[in-house]
């Protein structure tokens, strides 16, 4: 543990909503990125149950229930407690009252233009029933980055205009202080942004149904290979394949490092003669290889349900005070008036 007087690492948040489990394009998006930053950087991760709730209104329980889930998943990629702070959003009230303040300074067209909204209003079809904590949920977010101040974000690239709104919110509040309370932050996205799901559609999404588990068995493993989305002209083996598109092959570019023979596959696949069950089963063992030791670890780590809740309730009393602090700050410098 890096006392907080001598730590000068650069500070970095990050989260998720506790909806289900985590996988695969989380890994790529951002759990990779995560794992890279918790010795370079003061790495928060924020279990966002609040946030959760903005599109889960009607099933609490879910939430509930997937808190120690996503917990678990840390653990079991490596995420290692003595380096990061996990936390949880709904016992961190000072992050509540950042939001309640923030929303002053940010407008109703404003949150409506966010793209990243814009495409989460379809996709879970609100039509013009849009609840109000929903349209907000950008501007908690500021408040879970401002909260402690982090100023790098790693996120998957749908999250850049998140982060865009956020430093849109610390400007116009700086402005009004007349100085910089809070930092700005960026937004650190991957080379490989966004998976794919096993479909072939859109992102890799557990309500879409088109997701693979970080904690996925052998056999979901080889079920979601064996329906993924190829080239649907690849009607025999000797027909020349493609490769753009197909999604067998963007998984192995995420995923396998052995470039020399897939780059070898993708030749042989355009030029036809090599057929699907072959490239597949290099994909299963490659996922394999990367999801059988965090399922083996995860399963030892659920036995011990009790040392993760305590590990996340001192991560989120650490976070607490932080945040506090944050939230003195900002009301001071905007001279409101404090009852004492
Ligand atoms: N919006 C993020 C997601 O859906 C989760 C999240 C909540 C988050 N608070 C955050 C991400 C703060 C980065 C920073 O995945």
């Amino acid at each position: 543990m890096h006392p907080i007087t001598e730590d000068h690492r650069p500070v970095a948040l990050t989260g998720d909503r506790p909806t289900g489990p985590l996988h695969l394009g989380h890994y790529v998006g951002t759990l990779k990125n995560r794992l890279a930053f918790q010795r370079t950087h003061r790495l928060y991760i924020l279990i966002a149950d609040n946030q959760g709730l903005t599109d889960h209104a009607s099933d609490p329980d879910r939430i509930r229930r997937n808190i120690f889930e996503v917990a678990f998943d840390y653990f079991a990629v490596g995420i290692d407690p003595a380096e990061t702070t996990i936390c949880l959003q709904s016992a961190l009230p000072a992050l509540s009252e950042l939001t309640l303040l923030y929303l002053n300074y940010v407008t109703v067209a404003r949150l409506e233009r966010n793209p990243t909204i814009k495409d989460e209003i379809q996709s879970r079809g609100f039509g013009r029933d849009i609840p109000a904590g929903f349209l907000c949920y950008p501007v908690a977010q500021a408040a879970d980055i401002t909260g402690v101040k982090a100023t790098v974000v790693p996120v998957g690239e749908d999250q850049a205009p998140l982060i865009e709104q956020t430093n849109e919110i610390v400007r116009r509040l700086c402005r009004q202080a007349g100085r910089e309370v809070l930092p700005e932050a960026k937004a650190l996205v991957p080379r490989v942004g966004r998976l794919p799901g096993v479909d072939g559609l859109a992102k890799m999404s557990k309500s879409r149904g088109n997701a693979i588990q970080l904690s996925a068995s052998r056999d979901e493993i080889k079920q979601a290979v064996r329906r993924m989305y190829t080239d649907p002209d690849h009607l025999s083996v000797s027909d020349a394949g493609r490769v753009e598109g197909n999604v067998v092959f963007q998984y192995l570019d995420a995923f396998d490092d052995d470039t020399e023979t897939v780059d070898d596959l993708k030749r042989r696949y355009r030029q036809g003669g090599l057929g699907d069950a072959i490239v597949k089963a290099r994909l299963e063992s490659v996922l394999e290889s990367l999801i059988g030791p965090i399922r083996e670890r995860r399963a030892e780590i659920a036995r011990r349900p009790a040392d993760v809740r305590d590990i996340v309730a001192s991560g989120t009393a650490r976070a607490r005070t932080i945040t506090e602090a944050t939230l003195e700050e900002v009301r001071e410098a905007l001279g409101l008036y404090r009852l004492a």
